[in-house]
């Protein structure tokens, strides 16, 4: 039986009296590209911090590959790539060389293989390794701990934020290389504040609070649970959309004397029937768009109280 990569149940971690950790769920499977989101503070540094056996919980389970984080630590870092969100560097090595300490301990075997991979990650990542590393900026000490973990070959890679001081270009190769470590099937945890990113190639995502996971599942799940926002022209009064079951947020303007617009969101188990009625109103026009992980994430953590509320009505009513 294979192991899952990471495998975290009911952890909990208190810093004095605050707890970081409240009873946190977080599984990871072989393959799999899991995206961790929460705002700053919900606890996903100091989760990542427990896995890699940095720090000591308080009580739960964290376990790499069915081992102990906090007991088999040693061992298991010659299984993973770790990338902070705030890499720290030795200032007087140059980037070059603090890649070569920091990857000695997955030195492979061929050399000459090794030296075209790097040279290619520097280029993708547009770094000058022969810089001291005290001249780098926060994004190019990024660069240097993501071309080290990429020129490992770990069996799975854990990301603190790697590309917060990155910019969209350099977030795009980031994006191509996890793309690539998914296609070897690497596991990969990314915990990233940048929704579009996770998005684009994570397969599942867990949401936290508060040191509590809120959400997790793929996307087409969490999807699923959401609403699609439909606009549409129509030459006939609109005004029968909003009675429908699973209607929200309707709104309309005139489009000139025979149009109007109308926007609304609809449950998505609702689709139907709303695209039923829609087509009996002489539709001139209609975009429907997916939810984003965007509309998601905000409907936790959103500045309306009432959306998080509503959504527990729902879930006890579905
Ligand atoms: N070493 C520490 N000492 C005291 N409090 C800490 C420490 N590390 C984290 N915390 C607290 O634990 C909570 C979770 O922090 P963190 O895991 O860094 O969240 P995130 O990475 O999601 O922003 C925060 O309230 C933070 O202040
Ligand atoms: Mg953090």
């Amino acid at each position: 039986m294979t192991e899952n990569p990471i495998e975290i149940a009911d952890l909990r971690k208190s810093f004095g009296s605050g707890k970081a950790l409240d009873g946190l769920h977080l599984t990871v499977g072989p393959g799999e590209i899991a995206g961790f989101l929460g705002p700053n503070g919900a606890g996903k540094s100091t989760t990542i911090r427990v896995l890699l056996g940095l720090q000591r919980r308080d009580s739960g389970t964290a376990r790499l590959f069915g081992n102990d984080a906090w007991r088999d630590a040693v061992a298991l870092h010659r299984r993973l790539a770790y990338v902070p969100g705030d890499v720290s560097l030795w200032p007087n090595l140059t980037g070059g060389e603090a890649i070569d300490y920091l990857t000695r301990l997955h030195d492979t075997s061929d050399r000459a293989e090794r030296r075209r991979r790097k040279n290619a990650l520097l280029e993708h990542f547009e770094l000058d390794p022969t810089k001291k590393a005290r001249t780098y900026s926060k994004g190019n000490r990024q660069k240097v701990a993501l071309v080290a973990a990429f020129l490992t070959d770990p069996e799975l890679y854990i990301f603190d934020e790697p590309t917060s001081g990155l910019d969209p270009l350099m977030e795009a190769v980031f994006t191509d290389h996890v793309q690539q470590a998914k296609e070897a099937g690497k596991a990969v945890l990314l915990s990233s504040h940048i929704l579009s990113e996770v998005e684009k190639v994570c397969d599942t995502v867990t949401i936290i609070r508060s040191g509590r996971t809120v959400e997790s599942g793929t996307l087409a799940e969490l999807r699923h649970l959401t609403r699609t926002t439909v606009t549409a022209l129509v030459g006939e009064d609109p005004g029968v959309l909003a009675g429908l079951a699973g209607v929200h947020d309707v709104t309309t303007t005139a489009e000139g004397d025979e149009i109007t617009k109308v926007d609304l969101s609809v449950d998505n188990a609702q689709i139907s029937a709303v695209l039923a009625a829609l087509s009996r109103l002489d539709v001139r026009g209609i975009t429907a768009t997916p939810p984003s992980l965007e509309e998601l994430f905000m409907r936790h953590y959103g500045a309306d109280p009432t959306a998080v509320a509503h959504r527990d009505v729902e879930a006890v009513t579905r």
